[in-house]
């Protein structure tokens, strides 16, 4: 299994991909979007055939203009909107490469001081790979952020 940055021809296994494995799905829009203005973000992991069968999808936030021209409130920090791997390729690392990878480059090109995400408070799998594979911490809870009504944790992993 490889892991790489993905490019623009990637982004339909990497949908083809979300939609497998999550309810929260894009725009090819969305993901151009993402590919587009954070080139160095995404990554996917696809096997030895070339098939994707694993990414992350991952920005920058938008940090919030200020109008007297004092520096933003928040420093620069990047976001994982989506990752997923599809089923029989999980429990092999693939996750964590791939958040590793794009922590990587959130703080090297965007000079990134954390990271953030959201994920169901059910989802045992990804609660344990943030938390206790990453380091991650719980920094609040967002009540039925899901569209079944499903409440969100907000987590963050801070870079050294
Ligand atoms: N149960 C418990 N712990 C788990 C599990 C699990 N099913 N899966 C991963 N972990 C933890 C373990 O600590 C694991 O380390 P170990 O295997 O040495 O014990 C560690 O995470 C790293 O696991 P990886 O092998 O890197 O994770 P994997 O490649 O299997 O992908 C993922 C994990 C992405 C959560 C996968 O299960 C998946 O695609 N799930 C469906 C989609 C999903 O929930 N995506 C996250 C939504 S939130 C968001 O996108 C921001």
């Amino acid at each position: 299994m490889n892991i790489r940055l993905a490019r623009i021809e990637d982004l339909q296994g990497m949908q083809a991909c979300n939609l497998h494995n999550l309810p929260e799905n894009y725009t090819m829009k969305y993901y151009l979007y993402h590919a587009m203005t954070w080139p160095s973000l995404s990554y996917v992991a696809e096997d030895h055939k070339g098939r994707i069968v694993g990414y992350i999808l991952a920005k920058m936030e938008e940090t919030e203009e200020s109008q007297d021209g004092s520096p933003p409130s928040e420093p620069p920090h990047g976001h994982v909107t989506s990752i997923s791997v599809l089923r029989p390729y999980r429990r092999l690392g693939l996750a964590k490469k791939l958040m590793l990878q794009s922590q990587e480059a959130m703080a090297t090109n965007y000079n990134a001081a954390y990271v953030s995400l959201h994920v169901r408070k059910s989802n045992r799998a990804a609660l344990s790979l943030y938390r206790d594979t990453l380091g991650f911490t719980v920094k609040s809870i967002e009540e039925k952020y899901y569209a079944d009504g499903e409440d969100a944790y907000a987590m963050q992993l801070t870079f050294p």
